[in-house]
């Protein structure tokens, strides 16, 4: 991981030294506003140069004002005060890292709409911006700057001590965010079922609690779905069960399901070679689990978790599953695996209903990198959503304006499940060349019984989306933030 600045808090005070930040709203950089850092008064003057107007996240530099303590001073427009959401201040954060880069000593000056949530935000956002994924760049070519180590960062604001509380969670969450960034940016060959698996069962340091299905586990639980995948592959695949149990005893848990398929060569229905290099982020949904798993037992959430990863390694092999073949479900449904590559779902099918019979959550929510047919309907910007509950996809809806992690609902329904009939089995594992998405969605359901569910189809926004203010990595970890929020809005309210 990056070397993380150091965040802290402070009340307002003169600063002897570094970078400052100032915001400014919109048509509100005013004469004086900048005072001891500004003595000679050159930001207004500098602003109309820069035609800065307060913009949200317009932006301009001043090199050290004559008399001023700072260094360098950088302005940053936040737009009209009574518009600003959470993932406005964050995103201000990702502004603020990207202008100041590695400079050692950083300032951010209070401003009157940012109060302790809102600076905790903006240090979450910096960050987030912060994070770049270098483990494997280990030769420097000539020209490379050289990473200066030991930003710190002090957000000024009036009531430090609550910003520093927030805080103490929000960092919870940043580094949830981090950890499933790591695990999407990791190539297949490092991390495999057993050391994904492995790797979530670190989540013990923080309370959570966590068991590890190995394969003769998952033969006695009846799972063929799950191991049909599995066998075209020499590594064995992992079931991992994290359980964070922050509410009251009694109280029945919600329940995070990923799709963990460390690669996904496609098995026999072989994918095209371009492009597969990015399936090592096939365990996108895994990911998210494993890291709204740390988010949430890092900031200790009052409520009763179960987080299950199904992992596995789809590859051709002289033992992979061929297409035409019968596997058994754990549920006991019979599945006619018609394409190798459409995987994920039968991974899932046995996830779920493990889930389901084993926990009897109150909610389940599963998330998946299931379908290319998700880009093709909503581009990279928007998760799809499926769900058998209304007030579920209306709280998922909610929580994706919040958090800037956004989902957009899909339909399920009887004429989609005809689709996935077969002649020989229950169903079928493909739906044919329409609507892949909805029929991927329909098979999911088919194994959550009457328990309120929910699919994200995260192929679009787990990895290679564009960059953005809060985010430059190729896994983004989408889907712990939303999640998180979720949470915190609806089940610890
Ligand atoms: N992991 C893929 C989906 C995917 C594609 C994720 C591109 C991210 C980027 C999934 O297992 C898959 O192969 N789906 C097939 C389904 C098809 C065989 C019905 C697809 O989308 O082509
Ligand atoms: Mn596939
Ligand atoms: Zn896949």
């Amino acid at each position: 991981m990056s070397i993380l600045p150091t965040i802290s808090f402070a009340k307002p005070t003169t600063i002897k030294k570094g970078v400052a930040i100032l915001l400014a709203g919109e048509g509100a950089l005013q004469d004086g506003q900048g005072g001891d850092i500004d003595p000679s008064g050159v930001l207004v003057r500098a602003a109309e140069t820069a035609t800065f107007k307060g913009k949200k996240k317009e932006s301009f530099n001043v090199l050290a004002p004559h008399g001023s303590a700072a260094e360098r001073i950088i302005v940053i427009g936040i737009g009209k005060l009574d518009e600003l959401t959470n993932a406005d201040w964050l995103a201000f954060g990702g502004v603020a890292k990207a202008m100041v880069g590695d400079a050692p000593i950083v300032t951010l000056l209070p401003h009157d709409a940012m109060g302790a949530d809102e600076a905790s935000l903006l240090a979450q956002g910096f960050w987030l911006r912060a994070y770049s994924f270098k483990k494997y760049k280990k030769t420097p070519k000539p020209g490379d700057k050289e990473e200066r180590k030991g930003q710190k960062l002090t957000i000024q604001c009036a009531d430090a001590a609550a910003a520093k509380k927030k805080w103490g969670d929000d960092e919870g969450v940043a580094r949830g965010v981090m950890l499933a960034r790591d695990l999407v940016n990791e190539p297949a060959n490092i991390l495999g079922p057993e050391e994904f698996a492995s790797r979530a069962g670190a989540l013990d340091a923080l309370g959570v609690d966590v068991e590890i299905l190995t394969e003769k586990d998952m033969k006695k639980l009846g799972m063929g779905a799950l191991l049909g995948v599995a066998q075209g592959s020499v590594r064995p695949p992992r079931m991992v069960v994290m359980k964070w149990n922050g509410g009251k005893a009694k109280d029945k848990p919600i329940a995070f399901i990923g799709k963990g398929v460390t690669f996904d060569t496609g098995g026999i229905s072989i994918k095209p070679s371009a492009g597969m290099e990015d399936m090592k982020g096939d365990m996108g949904g895994a990911a998210a689990v494993t890291g709204l798993m740390h988010a949430l037992a890092a900031r200790k959430a009052k409520v009763n978790v179960i987080g299950i990863i199904g992992l596995v390694e789809n590859m051709p092999d002289a033992n992979a599953q061929r297409p035409g073949d019968i596997v058994t479900s754990m549920s006991g449904q019979t599945i006619e695996v018609i394409n190798t590559d459409a995987e994920g779902r039968l991974v899932l099918a046995d996830a779920l209903t493990y889930c389901g019979e084993k926990y009897k959550p109150q909610m389940m929510i599963n998330l998946a990198t299931l379908t290319g047919a998700i880009m093709v309907a909503l581009g990279k910007h928007y998760a799809g959503l499926f769900s058998n509950n209304d007030d579920l996809a209306a709280q998922l809806t909610a929580a994706g304006e919040a958090t800037g992690e956004r989902v957009w609902r899909m339909p399920i329904g009887p004429e989609y499940d005809k689709m996935i009939d077969s002649k020989f089995a229950d169903m079928k594992n493909i739906g044919g060349r329409w609507g892949g998405s909805c029929t991927a969605a329909q098979f999911l359901k088919r194994f959550v019984g009457e328990t309120p569910w929910a699919h994200l189809d995260i192929a679009g926004t787990a990895m290679a989306s564009p960059a953005n203010d809060i985010n430059t990595s190729w896994g983004s970890g989408y889907g712990v933030r939303l999640l998180d929020q979720l949470v915190a809005d609806v089940y610890e309210a």
